[in-house]
């Protein structure tokens, strides 16, 4: 089991960090099993009432491991676990805040649109350059960036690869509250114990109801995934993803 995502319990909350702070949090393989384990478990344990999602300070996640994607676009094996994520993530039956500070790139980004509450620090910058990697949205963004955002919002973030930082974020509805890099942390928590100290059963209803049906998010997913792993073997996807991994060198 990886340590790069460390799982605690604070009372009836549920803490899952990213600590892979050497490579701002990108996401690997194993990485994503402990979380979608985490959100699975948790959802079946009464005892936990909240999901929360953090990261390290100055990292909330760099997206996922471009040499894992570069595995698969040199014809390699991908493996299940992002899918077993994503539908973690769209079928989680319990509220989910997430606590941001600084990089959010890709699914750093698309994570807190599943996300019932998002909170920010200023110097944090959201941007998902899926498009500048020959590839497309993912985690449910086409449709769900759309609806948050306004589609001209949803093309600036998702289509431009804009970069959005917490203050337009939040101005567009993306996020919740920013928060200074000090309060982060403990605005996330008070927000998540407010949650669990409601009547859980009525507020199930209430998310679900906000939410919508569930099958038209794991239809997205479904359908982006197909181009998502077309595109991954593109031309255009292995020249993005082989020029990320060699720059040093190359520089
Ligand atoms: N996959 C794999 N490694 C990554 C990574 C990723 N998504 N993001 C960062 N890293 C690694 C870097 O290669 C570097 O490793 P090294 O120290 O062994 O060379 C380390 O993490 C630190 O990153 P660095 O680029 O030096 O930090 P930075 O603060 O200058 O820049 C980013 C941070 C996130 C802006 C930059 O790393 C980046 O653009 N990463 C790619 C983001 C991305 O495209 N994600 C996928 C979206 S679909």
């Amino acid at each position: 089991m990886t340590d790069h995502i460390l799982i605690e319990r604070q009372g009836a909350v549920q803490i899952i960090r990213m600590n892979r702070p050497d490579k701002k949090n990108a996401l690997t393989r194993a990485m994503y099993a402990k979380m979608s384990s985490a959100l699975v478990e948790g959802d079946a344990d009464p005892a936990v009432r909240v999901h929360v999602f953090l990261g390290v300070p100055g990292a909330f996640s760099a997206g996922n491991d471009l040499a894992d994607f570069l595995v698969v676009a040199t014809g390699g094996e991908g493996g299940n676990e992002v899918w077993d994520f994503l539908m973690a993530l769209a079928k989680a039956e319990k509220p989910m805040v997430s606590g941001v500070d600084g990089i959010a790139v890709g699914i750093g980004t698309t994570l807190n649109l599943h996300c019932d509450l998002t909170f920010a620090t200023p110097r944090t910058l959201f941007r998902t350059p899926f498009v500048d990697l020959g590839l497309v949205p993912e985690a449910g963004s086409s449709l769900l960036a759309p609806q948050i955002l306004g589609r001209q919002g949803a093309f600036a973030l998702l289509g431009l690869g804009e970069g959005f930082s917490a203050e337009r974020a939040k101005a567009a509805g993306l996020i919740y509250e920013v928060v200074a890099g000090n309060a982060l942390e403990g605005a996330v928590l008070a927000a998540a114990d407010e949650i669990a100290a409601k009547p859980p059963q009525a507020l199930k209803i209430a998310r679900d109801l906000m939410r919508g049906p569930r099958e038209d998010l794991i239809a997205r997913i479904k359908v982006e995934s197909e181009h998502f792993h077309e595109r991954l073997k593109s031309d255009e996807a292995r020249a993005a993803l082989t020029a990320f991994m060699t720059r040093k060198k190359a520089g």
